[in-house]
């Protein structure tokens, strides 16, 4: 949708043998910039000294995209935006109903530090019926999003040095926050002849005694690809032979899942390892609540204890009508996120059909989320109309918005190139106009 932001990602890492050893904030000649694209955060007046830990985070090659957009659409410029990382939808009515009773009732105040009793009992209620996951009361949390709960569980666990391993394509947020605590992210590229899912023998190999937790998120946040129960055990059997290694699942994408897809989450597939596992879920992309900030996990209880130390010095609780908001969400009808599920699959299956019949580019079916994550490697080496070669992703995303006014995301923003994602979570004429747009554009590129 024009002009809407596009949510969180940042810049581009650089990937050596399979494995990124990022440098620490304090002598950060960072390895992105090996990549050329980014700029550490640099102080704008003399005034300002910006901490080290910011310049191991840059600035995003994905705001470049939507910079230049934004810079067309002031030129008059008609421009389609397919980076945005929320559903095009509506809160539904009784969410908002919820909120304004909730308003009106008083509930206008600090609330229990990590969440009201009320929510968490909906969200124990959830796990329970969704996942088949019993958490204890003292074994939830909830936070101003997903992203917070992240960033709390980060800051409660890693000490400088500790090792991160993430999968990528990835969300690059999950390397930046374990950046800013002195962490290390271990980046895993995840082939798409494995559907761009991390494999057991990738993991073992990258294991340390450093290592500290593995990152997963399915359906995924750029390629869409999810792991089923039989994706998952091969991964979990070498954590079971990895006592120092905890598990963080990002289950955000769980209820936007298609065709016979069964969603399922690590903590139910193997319960002995669920003292360490941390399993993340929130609102914001079921219940199209992303402007509620509404995140939550299960857990153990002491890391729940030590994240709700972090929270108890940042935002102190979670907005207490967003708190009653996403109660009603999940306590709620599920009939209207299987419809809007039922839409985003209809323009899924649009977008991977008319991608696929552009030559030079290939788009992997994908089971969640709604991105398509297709690859461009049949376009590089050719010219565009004004005699540039396009040598990368980002060169082809560069000319995609240049040339026909459409933004999309280079995988390299993601950790893997050469892809380009779209979000689909954007109207179907809109979707169907940037298709074709795409489609012209790659046919005036020449060999
Ligand atoms: C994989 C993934 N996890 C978490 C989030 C953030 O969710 P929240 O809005 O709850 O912070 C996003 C948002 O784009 C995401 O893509």
């Amino acid at each position: 949708m024009p002009g809407r932001p596009i949510c969180g990602e940042r810049r581009i890492p650089s990937i050596t043998g399979g494995r990124c050893r990022w440098p620490k904030a304090s002598n950060s000649t960072s390895c992105e910039r090996g990549s050329g694209v980014n700029a550490p955060v640099q102080a704008t007046s003399s005034l300002l000294r910006p901490a080290s830990r910011l310049s191991a985070i840059g600035v995003s090659e994905i705001l470049k995209i939507t910079d230049l957009a934004a810079e067309l659409k002031r030129q008059g410029r008609d421009v389609i935006v397919l980076g945005t990382g929320e559903p095009d939808f509506d809160t539904p009515e009784h969410v908002k109903d919820a909120a304004r009773r909730a308003m009106d009732a008083g509930a206008t105040k600090y609330t229990a530090l990590d969440g009201t009793p009320e929510l968490k009992a909906a969200i124990r209620a959830k796990f329970k019926r969704d996942n088949g996951l019993d958490f204890a009361q003292d074994e939830i949390t909830v936070s101003a999003g997903a992203k917070q709960i992240l960033f709390n569980a980060m800051m409660a666990t890693l000490e400088p040095g500790d090792e991160v391993i993430i999968p990528t394509p990835y969300w690059v947020t999950y390397a930046d926050i374990v950046l800013v605590m002195g962490g290390k992210p271990v980046l895993v590229p995840c082939r798409e002849a494995n559907g761009f899912r991390l494999t057991a023998d990738d993991l073992a190999q990258v294991i340390t005694p450093s290592t500290r937790w593995v990152m997963l998120n399915s359906p995924s946040n750029p390629s869409g690809a999810a792991y089923s129960a039989m994706h998952y055990r091969p991964i979990l059997d070498v954590l079971l032979a990895h006592p120092q290694v905890w598990l963080m699942v990002d289950d955000i994408y769980e209820h936007i899942v298609y065709d016979d897809f069964r969603f399922v989450t690590p903590a139910a597939i193997e319960p002995s390892l669920r003292d360490r596992i941390l399993t993340v879920n929130g609102v914001s992309k079921a219940y199209a609540m992303t402007g509620w900030r509404i995140g939550y996990a299960g857990g153990p209880a002491e890391l729940i204890r030590a994240m709700a130390v972090v929270q108890s010095q940042s935002t102190s609780c979670p907005s207490s009508i967003s708190q009653a908001a996403a109660m009603a969400a999940l306590n709620g009808p599920a009939d209207i996120v299987r419809e809007r599920c039922r839409s985003f699959q209809a323009r899924r299956d649009f977008a991977v059909t008319a991608l696929n019949k552009i030559e030079g580019v290939t788009c992997r079916l994908p089971e969640g989320a709604f991105y398509t994550f297709a690859g461009c490697a049949g376009l590089i080496g050719r010219t565009t109309p004004d005699n540039h070669r396009i040598d990368s992703d980002s060169d082809f995303a560069q000319y995609l918005l240049r040339r026909v006014g459409v933004a999309v995301v280079p995988g390299s923003a993601f950790g893997l190139a050469p892809y380009f994602r779209i979000s689909y979570a954007t109207s179907p004429s809109e979707l169907e106009e940037a298709c074709r747009r795409i489609a012209h554009a790659t046919r005036e590129l020449s060999h």
